[in-house]
């Protein structure tokens, strides 16, 4: 992306540098990957056919998030997602995407907010729980599928 006056992300860098106070206190720090997964979100969209879904939500702020999971050979083949929320909710709803992609069902399991916010090199404290939802969606399209298929591995 450019420089240009009106490119939000030099408005924000300066912002910070400025020291700029919003009512809450300092600005969100938001690092690169951070922005490049919230500008560029991965695995967008639907599955029609999937074998799992699942829909979830923030109830501290009213964001959701819809996952869809296709699962062959005991792998996560393909991964969709919607977020309707922050940028925080968005980035980390597509990094989750990014780590179940190709894992088995088990591996997919042992997936934490942690793994995902490790992956985006940090997110503010203050924006952690947003975190949740990611995982906690792959979870319940997992719980989905496996309810559906009764495949429990
Ligand atoms: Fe709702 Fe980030 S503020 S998930």
């Amino acid at each position: 992306m450019g420089t240009k006056s009106n490119d939000w992300r030099e408005l924000y860098k300066k912002k910070n540098e400025q020291g700029h106070q919003s009512l809450e206190g300092p600005v969100l720090f938001y690092n690169e990957l951070v922005i490049d997964h919230f500008s560029n979100p991965r695995n967008v969209g639907e599955i029609p056919d999937a074998d799992g879904c699942a829909l979830v939500g923030d109830p501290s702020c009213g964001d959701q998030m819809k996952l869809w999971i296709k699962v062959r050979e005991g792998k996560i083949s393909d991964i969709k997602f919607k977020t309707f929320g922050c940028p925080h909710a968005i980035a980390t709803s597509s990094m989750a995407t990014v780590l179940a992609f190709g894992k088995t069902i088990a591996e997919a399991k042992q997936l934490t907010d942690d793994d995902v916010i490790i992956a985006l090199g940090g997110i503010p404290e203050k924006k952690r729980h947003c975190s949740l939802m990611g995982v906690n969606a792959l979870l319940a399209a997992i719980e989905d599928y496996q309810r559906s298929s009764s495949h429990n591995g």
